[in-house]
C-alpha cells in the first residue's frame, strides 16, 4: 500500500452525514485495502462520549446504513482503535489547540508529518470559524498534504459564494479545498465520460445534428425527512438543480478534455455553465415550474403535504419540486433543449439521463403500418445502473414489419458491488485527485446559471407555485412545459410500441 500516513478530521462527526455515510464509506474503503496503512479518524463532536459508546454507535449505524460487503468482526477492531472521538466545541479557540496537539502527536507517534484530511461536515454558517481557526493553528498549510472537503450546500445563491470562496482562499490555496457534490461520485455518472469519449461510435452523434432533446430527471420518494428547517430556506432549485443536476448536464454537454486530469476535465465543465442560457426573468414562465407537494400516499402509506411537515413555515413559498428548459447555446448544442426535473415524495426514486435523437430522415417504413420510434439511449443512475440504446428492428416474420428493441448494459450484472458515491470520492481526497471535486468557479457559474431563476420567483406574483399530490409524477403544468415543443418526459418504463403491430 503507498498510500501516505494521514489524519483524517471529521467535523460533525455526530451528525447524519457522519454516521449514514462517511463511516461507512471509510469503513468499506478499510476493509477493501484502500485505506493507507497508517491513519487516524479524529472523529469531532459536542456531546461528551467515552471512546467506547461512540465506536459501539459508528458500528450500529454502519450496520444499519451501509452495504457492508463482507463484515468481520476482527476488522472492525482494527478499524474501531483508529477511530478516535474528540469532543469539540467550534466555537471555542482551545478546542483547535487541542486539536493541534493531537494532531502533532500522531506524527510524532508514526514518526512523519502525516497527511492531513479534514471533513468539514457542519452548517454553513460555522464554516468561516472552522477555516479561520485552522489557518490560525496552522495546521492545513502544507499544499501537498493537507486538504480539506466541504460539504454542500456551498453558498446560498451566487453572492454568498463568492464570499465563501474568497474567505477560503484567504486560508488555503485553491487545490487544497475538495467542494464535494455526491452526484459525481455515482457509478454511473461518471460512467458518461466513459460512454462518451472511451467509443468511437457514440460521440460523433452528440451534439445537435442528431440529438433532438435530453432529459435529465432526479426523482425521490423521500420528503423533507427531519430536514425541514434547512430544506424550507432551500428548495428544490437550490438543494438539488444547482449542483448534483447542473453536474449531470456538465457531464453529457462537455466537450472532449484533452486529456482526463482536473483541471482540463473542470475546464471543459466551466465552459458548459457559461454556455448555459440565462433565462430572461420576463420569460420565467416558459422556461421553468416549480410546485410543493401536497398530501398523498406513496406504496400505500398516507404522507403529509409539504407545508405539514416539521420545520417547515405553514405558508411556505419553497418549492419542493422544479421542472425547467435549458439550453447550452454553443455550436454543439445550439437549439437542443435539455429538460430537468426533479421533486420530493414523487412515486418513485429515480435518477436517469435521457438522449432522444432525431427521427429517421427517410421515410421508407413509414407507410402506415410502422411508424418509427427514435432511437433513445437512457443512462439510469439510480436505484437501477444501466445504459441501454432502443432502436428499431425487423419483426421476426414474413412480412415487414419494425418493432423497438433494446441493447442493454446493466451494471449489477457484471458488478453486484458496485462502490457508494462516498467511497470513490473520500478515496480521491485522500489521494489528492480533484477532477470530481466542485472548483471555485464552477460552483459560482452553477449559481449564476440558476440567479434569474431566484430572482424572478423570489419576486412573488411573477410565476405561479403548482401543486401536487404526495406519490404522484409531479404536476401536470411540468408536461405543458414539454409539450410546447412536440415532447414529453419519457419515462423509465420499458419501450413500448406507438403502433401495436
Ligand atoms: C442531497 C440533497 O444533496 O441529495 C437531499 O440535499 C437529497 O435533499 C439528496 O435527498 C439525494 O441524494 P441521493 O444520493 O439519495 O440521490
Amino acid at each position: 500500500n503507498d498510500k501516505k500516513p494521514t489524519s483524517i478530521v471529521v467535523f460533525g462527526a455526530t451528525g447524519d452525514l457522519a454516521k449514514r455515510k462517511l463511516f461507512p464509506a471509510f469503513f468499506n474503503l478499510f476493509l477493501e485495502g484502500w485505506m493507507p496503512d497508517e491513519f487516524e479518524l479524529l472523529s469531532l463532536g459536542r456531546t461528551e462520549h467515552t471512546q467506547e459508546e461512540f465506536r459501539t454507535y459508528i458500528l450500529e449505524n454502519i450496520k444499519n446504513f451501509s452495504r457492508i460487503k463482507n463484515f468481520s468482526e476482527e476488522k472492525w477492531n482494527t478499524f474501531s482503535q483508529k477511530i478516535r472521538f474528540v469532543r469539540f466545541d467550534i466555537t471555542q479557540e482551545e478546542s483547535f489547540i487541542q486539536l493541534k496537539n493531537q494532531l502533532d502527536a500522531i506524527d510524532v507517534n508514526i514518526g512523519t508529518r502525516a497527511n492531513r484530511l479534514f471533513y468539514l461536515s457542519v452548517a454553513p454558517s460555522f464554516i468561516e470559524k472552522v477555516s479561520n481557526n485552522l489557518k490560525k493553528i496552522g495546521v492545513a498549510e502544507n499544499v501537498d498534504k493537507d486538504r480539506m472537503i466541504i460539504e454542500k450546500p456551498f453558498g446560498y445563491d451566487k453572492e454568498s459564494a463568492l464570499a465563501l470562496n474568497k474567505l477560503l482562499a484567504q486560508n488555503f490555496q485553491e487545490e487544497q479545498i475538495y467542494r464535494i457534490d455526491h452526484y459525481l461520485g455515482k457509478e454511473n455518472v461518471q460512467n458518461i465520460l466513459a460512454f462518451r469519449f472511451g467509443n468511437t461510435i457514440f460521440e460523433p452523434l452528440w451534439n445537435n445534428k442528431y440529438i433532438d432533446s435530453v432529459q435529465i430527471t432526479v426523482a425521490e420518494t423521500v420528503g423533507v425527512e427531519d430536514r425541514g428547517g434547512y430544506y424550507d430556506n432551500s428548495g428544490a432549485l437550490r438543494d438539488m438543480i444547482q449542483n448534483h443536476l447542473m453536474q449531470i448536464l456538465c457531464m453529457v454537454a462537455m466537450e472532449a478534455p484533452m486529456i482526463f486530469e482536473s483541471t482540463e476535465i473542470r475546464n471543459r465543465k466551466v465552459d458548459v455553465l457559461k454556455s448555459v442560457r440565462r433565462i430572461d426573468p420576463k420569460d420565467i414562465n416558459h422556461y421553468t415550474v416549480r410546485a410543493q407537494y401536497m398530501a398523498g400516499e406513496i406504496d400505500g402509506q398516507p404522507k403529509q403535504g409539504y407545508l405539514q411537515e416539521p420545520g417547515v413555515n405553514p405558508h411556505s413559498n419553497t418549492e419542493t419540486y422544479v421542472a425547467m428548459k435549458f439550453y447550452v447555446d454553443n455550436e454543439r448544442w445550439k437549439g437542443v433543449p435539455f429538460y430537468m426535473r426533479t421533486g420530493k415524495r414523487m412515486s418513485e426514486k429515480t435518477s436517469s439521463v435521457v438522449i432522444s435523437f432525431k427521427e429517421v430522415p427517410s421515410t421508407i417504413f413509414n407507410n402506415g403500418i410502422n411508424q418509427l420510434q427514435p432511437n433513445k439511449l437512457t443512462i439510469d443512475i439510480q436505484p437501477e445502473m444501466d445504459i441501454k440504446l432502443s432502436f428499431m428492428t425487423k419483426k421476426p416474420g414474413l412480412d415487414m414489419k419494425l418493432k423497438p428493441a433494446e441493447m442493454v448494459f446493466d451494471y449489477f450484472e457484471c458488478s453486484p458491488d458496485t462502490p457508494e458515491a462516498y467511497e470513490t470520492l473520500l478515496l480521491d481526497a485522500l489521494d489528492g485527485d480533484s477532477t470530481l471535486f466542485m472548483r471555485s468557479d464552477q460552483v459560482e457559474e452553477a449559481w449564476d446559471v440558476i440567479t434569474n431563476i431566484q430572482t424572478a420567483w423570489e419576486k412573488g406574483n411573477v410565476s405561479k407555485m403548482y401543486t401536487y399530490p404526495a406519490g404522484s409524477s409531479g404536476p401536470e403544468e411540468a408536461d405543458e412545459l414539454l409539450k410546447r415543443q412536440g415532447h414529453h418526459w419519457l419515462s423509465n418504463s420499458p419501450i413500448t410500441l406507438k403502433t401495436e403491430i
